[in-house]
């Protein structure tokens, strides 16, 4: 364990040298009372059994005994650990930047900052995403421009990127929506004619890739989820902020209040706080630090990410297997070498030519028989805020056909991740006899 005269240059806090009343004296240090109270939590709160009681005790025992022998922690926010997962995403992701942030929104206002988004600009984003994809950018006073999505994926379609662009578009922000990665080399190279920066959602991405190159380190910026329904969380929310533009060396400054430790300090003071560059100018930061707690959970499963995706493609084959020769059914594509979905939503389109009611029939179906339906991804512009903003609903689903058809008719995601065979043959089932039932 390092001594605190060890401590690194960005320990500030600590950089005090041994003092007999040291700086962590300011805050309450975690102990076995805490942490027998964070394990209860994890393992649930159990009934008050006999049997219960019993286990409660044992693990009393055994985390005061933890503590006695170990020297409990002090650095809790932005640590070793942190430092630890943003080095495993480099690497995994091959990419020179990695900051490890509260959430996917925090990377993307910090990436929108970094591109120069401002009040009067344009970014474009699909039709069907998460509302959190907007409005960072709704908050920077710049206006969402809406891009409609091919069918067969429900993500970006570059053709109708191409006619958005815009003197003042400054982003496009291509979503890989379930996990399914977006048709890249056409937005990247209408991003480079024109001179605007790529934002790759990859809140469901990580691990997936495209041509070779894993999900969120195509573009200029890409960020990751570790919310609690991804494929994996640091403990309910996160998020990574990743790219290889010289901009990203400031991530650690941006994530954290601008603080820097290389530019000299004023005097008689610790640090200077700087402005972080962007693309067109300057921002100031604000904190959107992250636990060590968050980072070891973290660092455990992104180091089986790989096994934990893989566990997913199985189930994502066996479905798709299933379903791919059945009238009225269109399961979403499947891998290849250029195309690695992480399926982290499995996409089933309906042709509703054949089946009666569309999916909305379907989808009733199914829940009829207990299978649950992932159903957060309406056309954003569908939402009361774009009305009050003046945004003319009515005008822009026009410009976006597949989106309302995909969402209206055609589409829908299951869950592919922890479920028993039982389960998978169950929802397999269910769906063959919803098609049977509804087909016309
Ligand atoms: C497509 C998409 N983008 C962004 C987000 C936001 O992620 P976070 O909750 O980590 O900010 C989500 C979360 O569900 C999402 O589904």
């Amino acid at each position: 364990m390092k001594s605190r005269q060890q401590k690194e240059k960005s320990d500030f806090r600590y950089n005090t040298g041994d003092a007999l009343v040291p700086w962590d004296a300011v805050a309450v240090k975690p102990d076995p009372v805490l942490a027998l109270d964070i394990l209860r939590f994890l393992a649930g709160p159990g009934e008050n059994t006999d049997a219960y009681n019993r286990a409660l005790e044992r693990v009393k025992e055994a985390v005061q005994c933890l503590f006695e022998h170990g020297e409990p922690a002090t650095k809790l926010s932005l640590g070793d650990r942190v430092k630890e997962v943003e080095e495993f995403a480099k690497s995994y992701l091959d990419v020179k930047h990695a900051s490890f942030l509260v959430n996917w929104t925090a990377g993307y206002d910090i990436a929108l900052d970094m591109a120069g988004v401002g009040p009067g600009d344009e970014v474009i984003v699909p039709a069907i995403t998460f509302i959190a994809t907007a409005s960072p950018v709704l908050r920077k006073g710049a206006r969402v421009i809406f891009a409609d999505v091919q069918p067969e994926t429900v993500n970006l379609d570059p053709k109708s990127v191409e006619r958005l662009i815009s003197d003042r578009t400054k982003a496009i922000v291509p979503v890989h929506i379930g996990g399914y990665p977006v048709d890249m080399d056409p937005i990247l190279e209408i991003a480079r004619a024109h001179d605007i920066m790529v934002i790759e959602d990859a809140a469901h991405g990580f691990g997936g890739t495209y041509k070779g190159r894993k999900l969120g380190a195509v573009g200029d910026f890409g960020a990751f989820s570790f919310h609690e329904v991804k494929n994996i969380t640091s403990l309910g929310e996160g998020g990574i902020l990743v790219s290889d533009s010289d901009l990203g060396a400031q991530f650690p400054m941006a994530r954290f209040c601008g603080f820097d430790l290389e530019s000299p300090p004023p005097e008689n003071w610790l640090y200077n706080v700087s402005p972080i560059r962007s693309k067109s100018g300057f921002f100031p930061a604000t904190n959107y630090s992250t636990t060590e707690i968050q980072a070891v959970a973290l660092l455990r499963q992104m180091r089986r990410n790989e096994e934990i995706t893989g566990q997913r493609r199985k189930v994502a084959r066996r479905m798709h297997d299933a379903f791919a020769n059945i009238e009225g059914l269109i399961p979403g594509p499947m891998n290849d070498d250029t195309f690695g979905a992480t399926f982290h939503l499995f996409l089933l389109r309906v042709k509703s030519d054949v089946i009666e009611g569309g999916i909305q029939a379907f989808k009733q179906g199914l829940a009829a028989k207990g299978v649950t339906q992932i159903a957060h991804f309406c056309p954003l512009y569908h939402y009361d805020l774009f009305k009050a903003l003046g945004y003319d609903r009515d005008e822009i689903r026009q410009t976006c056909p597949n989106a309302e058809r995909a969402f209206c008719e055609e589409y829908t995601h299951l869950p592919v991740y922890g479920l028993s065979d039982e389960r998978i043959d169950y929802m397999v089932n269910a769906v063959l006899d919803t098609a049977k039932m509804l087909r016309r």
